[in-house]
């Protein structure tokens, strides 16, 4: 059994180095390949209207995501998600637990769509588990990733309206 709980600061001490390994390969999300982690809590606890963490039985910290508006006043009520899993936790449906989860919460909060901003092409798993989940790719973005393996890719927009 998974549960997917607000963060509490106590779970910055394994979330830290869970963000810390999937940001390092540069090959996912935007932050850099070596961000302190000052900027990564920032950006992970501080900026986000609520984070969230899914933990085992034991307490184990899993995975993690974060919700907040994608733009300020009239585009507020479109929401922005980011979602990690640990790799030992991956391929057993928790991040479409914590993506559900972000929908009934963002839902709840009063959005009325989710956006992705920078899907990257390349993240074949990423992209089909979003899709699976209802998420359509509205736009490219050509060469808008630096992979830290393969050099610019493209990333995508991937957007979803939340039904009442
Ligand atoms: C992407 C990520 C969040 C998926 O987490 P997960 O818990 O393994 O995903 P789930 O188990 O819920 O879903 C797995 C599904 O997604 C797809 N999938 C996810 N990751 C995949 C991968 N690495 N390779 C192939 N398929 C993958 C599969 O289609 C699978 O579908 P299935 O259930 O039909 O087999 C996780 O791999 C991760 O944290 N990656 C690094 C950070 C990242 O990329 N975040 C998303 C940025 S947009």
């Amino acid at each position: 059994m998974t549960a997917i709980r607000h963060f509490q600061p106590q779970d910055w001490a394994s979330l830290w180095p869970l963000l810390r390994s999937t940001f390092a390969t540069g090959d996912t999300y935007a932050y850099a390949p070596d961000a302190p982690e000052a900027a990564i809590h920032a950006a992970w606890v501080e900026q986000p209207l609520a984070t969230y963490v899914a933990c085992a039985d034991d307490g184990t910290l899993l995975g993690s995501y974060t919700l907040k508006p994608n733009q300020p006043g009239l585009g507020g009520h479109v929401c922005n998600c980011g979602y990690v899993v640990a790799p030992a936790a991956r391929g057993r449906g928790l991040a479409s637990a914590m993506c559900e989860h972000s929908q009934a919460e963002a839902r709840r909060l009063g959005f009325r769509a989710m956006q992705f901003n920078l899907v990257v092409s390349t993240n074949e798993g990423a992209v089909r588990l979003w899709q699976k989940l209802g998420f359509r790719i509205v736009g490219t973005l050509p060469g808008a990733f630096q992979h830290q393996r393969h050099g610019d890719v493209d990333a995508y927009v991937m957007f979803k309206p939340l039904k009442g």
